[in-house]
C-alpha cells in the first residue's frame, strides 16, 4: 500500500517561507489531520503535494515514486486527488454528469474544460459499445452520489447548489476516481450539521477502503474526533505530531492557537480554532 512521505519540504514566496522544511509520512488507510492557524502554510502544502506549486527545496514521495517536479494532472494520474477551499465546480452540467465527468477522465483521458462522458467515450466505438460505456459509466455515478448521501441531488445544475451542496458534489467528484490519497482543505467550512456528518462519513469510508486522508480544517472538535494522528503547522514549520489527545494538550500548540486567536479580528474565525487541554 502507498505511503505519502513529505521530507523537509520548504516553499519560499518572495521574503516569506510558506512551508519552512516539513517532513511527515502519511499512511494508507489513516486520517492524518493537518491543524494550524491561518497563514500556517497548510494550503501551501496541498498545493505542493498536489503539483500546483513546485517546492522550493524537499521532496514527496508516494512509495517509491518522487511527486515533486510532476505536474498536476501527472501526480493526479499517480492517485493524489484533492478538494479546495473554494469548491471548484464545472459549470453547466449536472451533478451526475460532473461525477461522469472525473469516472470518464480517468478511464479514457483527461479534457479541460471538463467534457460530459459521452464526449470522452472514444469516437471509434462502435454504437453498441458506445451505449454500454455511457450506461456503465451513469450506473457508477449514481453509485457514487448515492455512497456520498447526494443522490437525490444527481439531476439538478451545478449553477443551482448551495454551497454546502458544492462541497460534498466536490468531495463525491474526488471520490470517484478512488484515490490513494485525498487531500481535503477545509471540507466541513460553511456546512451545515446535516452535510458535516455527510462528510464526516465520507472520510470514514474512505479511510475503511486504503485511502491515506490528509484533512486540513478549522473545526478543532471535528478534527480531533476523526484524525489518527495529527501533525501541527506555525508559520511554515511543524511544532507538534502526534496522537490527537497528545497534539491537543500541547503547551506549544494551545500557544500558536491562542496566540493566533489574539491577533485575529474580532469574530474572524468564530473561536472554532480554539484548542483546550
Ligand atoms: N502564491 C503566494 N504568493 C505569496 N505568498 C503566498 C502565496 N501563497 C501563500 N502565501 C503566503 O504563505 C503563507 C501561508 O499561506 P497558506 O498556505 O495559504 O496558509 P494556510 O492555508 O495555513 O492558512 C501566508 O503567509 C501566505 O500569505
Ligand atoms: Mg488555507
Amino acid at each position: 500500500m502507498s505511503t505519502l512521505e513529505v521530507r523537509d519540504v520548504s516553499m519560499r514566496f518572495g521574503g516569506v517561507l510558506a512551508v519552512d522544511g516539513v517532513s511527515f509520512t502519511a499512511r494508507s488507510g489513516e486520517v492524518l489531520g493537518v491543524m494550524g492557524p491561518n497563514g500556517a502554510g497548510k494550503t501551501t502544502l496541498f498545493n505542493v503535494i498536489s503539483g500546483v506549486q513546485r517546492p522550493t527545496s524537499g521532496s514527496v514521495m508516494l512509495g517509491e515514486i518522487p511527486l515533486n517536479g510532476k505536474p498536476v494532472h501527472a501526480v493526479a494520474a499517480c492517485g493524489v486527488t484533492r478538494t479546495f477551499q473554494t469548491p471548484v465546480m464545472f459549470w453547466g452540467l449536472t451533478v451526475r454528469e460532473s461525477v461522469e465527468v472525473a469516472l470518464a477522465a480517468r478511464a479514457f483521458g483527461g479534457a479541460y474544460p471538463p467534457l460530459p462522458a459521452r464526449e470522452l467515450i472514444p469516437c471509434g466505438l462502435g454504437l453498441r459499445a458506445r451505449r454500454r460505456a455511457e450506461a456503465e459509466v451513469r450506473e457508477r455515478a449514481d453509485a457514487v452520489l448515492e455512497r456520498a448521501g447526494i443522490g437525490a441531488m444527481a439531476s439538478r445544475a451545478t449553477e443551482s447548489l448551495a454551497f454546502g451542496e458544492e462541497r460534498l458534489l466536490e468531495l463525491a467528484r474526488a471520490l470517484a476516481v478512488e484515490p490513494t490519497v485525498l487531500l481535503l482543505d477545509e471540507p466541513l467550512s460553511g456546512l451545515n450539521p446535516d452535510e458535516v456528518d455527510a462528510v464526516i462519513a465520507s472520510i470514514r469510508r474512505a479511510r475503511a477502503d486504503g485511502v491515506a486522508v490528509l484533512l486540513v480544517e478549522h473545526a478543532v472538535g471535528e478534527l480531533l474526533a476523526v484524525a489518527d494522528r495529527v501533525v501541527v503547522l506555525d508559520h511554515g514549520r511543524k511544532i507538534a505530531e502526534g496522537a490527537p489527545d497528545a497534539v491537543a494538550s500541547a503547551p506549544l500548540v494551545i500557544d500558536a492557537y491562542l496566540g493566533d486567536e489574539l491577533e485575529a479580528p474580532a469574530g474572524d474565525r468564530g473561536g472554532e480554532a480554539r484548542v483546550t487541554p
